[in-house]
C-alpha cells in the first residue's frame, strides 16, 4: 500500500489564473464578496496577492497593500470547510511576518461589527480599534460600519 503523504500547507504568490478558485470560496463566505475585477486590479497593481495551499487544494488567501511603513490588510479568507482549524492564525501571522520584511510599522484593516468570528481573531493577535467608518460597507438591510482594527509591529 502505497503511503500517502500530507503535505504542509504554503504560500504560494497568487496569479489571474487561481482567480476562479479564489472566487469560488470568496462568493461561499462572504453575503458581499470581491468581484473578480477586485482581485485582478490588486494583482495588477502589485498588492502582495497570496494564496494558501495544502498540495494542490486552495485553502484560503489574502491582498494586503504595504507603502509607507503601514500594511494595510485589505482581505483574509479561510475555505468554509478548512476555518477553525488553525490556518486563519497561521496567515494573519504570516502577513503581519511579510509586512514587517516590507518596513511596515504598523498594520491597519477592517471588519464588520456583525463578524464576531474574524473580531476574535483579530483581538487574539492583539488588534485594537481605532475608528469606525460609518456606512462603509454594503449590507442585507442599507449599509453597516466597518471597526479600523491596528497593530503595531
Ligand atoms: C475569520 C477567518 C479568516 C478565521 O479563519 P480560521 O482559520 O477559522 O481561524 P483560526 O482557526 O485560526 O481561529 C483562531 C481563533 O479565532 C477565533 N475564531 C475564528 N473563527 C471564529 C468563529 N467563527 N467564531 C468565534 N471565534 C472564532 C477563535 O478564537 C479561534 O480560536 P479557536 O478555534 O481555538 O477557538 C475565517 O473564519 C474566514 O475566512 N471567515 C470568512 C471571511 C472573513 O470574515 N474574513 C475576515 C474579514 S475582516
Amino acid at each position: 500500500m502505497s503511503a500517502v503523504l500530507k503535505q504542509e500547507p504554503r504560500l504560494v504568490a497568487m496569479r489571474e489564473s487561481d482567480l476562479l478558485e479564489v472566487l469560488a470560496i470568496e462568493n461561499a463566505i462572504y453575503s458581499h464578496p470581491w468581484t473578480r475585477g477586485n482581485f485582478a486590479d490588486s494583482l495588477r497593481a502589485g498588492y502582495q496577492c497570496w494564496t494558501w495551499r495544502g498540495g494542490s487544494n486552495l485553502l484560503g488567501y489574502f491582498v494586503m497593500l504595504v507603502a509607507a511603513g503601514e500594511g494595510h490588510l485589505l482581505n483574509l479568507s479561510i475555505a468554509a470547510a478548512c476555518q477553525r482549524r488553525g490556518h486563519g492564525s497561521t496567515l494573519l501571522a504570516e502577513t503581519m511576518r511579510m509586512a514587517r520584511g516590507r518596513g511596515a510599522l504598523q498594520v491597519f484593516l477592517e471588519v464588520r461589527p456583525s463578524n464576531g468570528g474574524a473580531k476574535a481573531l483579530y483581538s487574539r493577535f492583539g488588534f485594537r480599534q481605532v475608528a469606525v467608518r460609518p456606512g462603509y460597507y454594503p449590507a442585507q438591510a442599507g449599509r453597516e460600519d466597518a471597526l479600523v482594527l491596528t497593530l503595531a509591529l
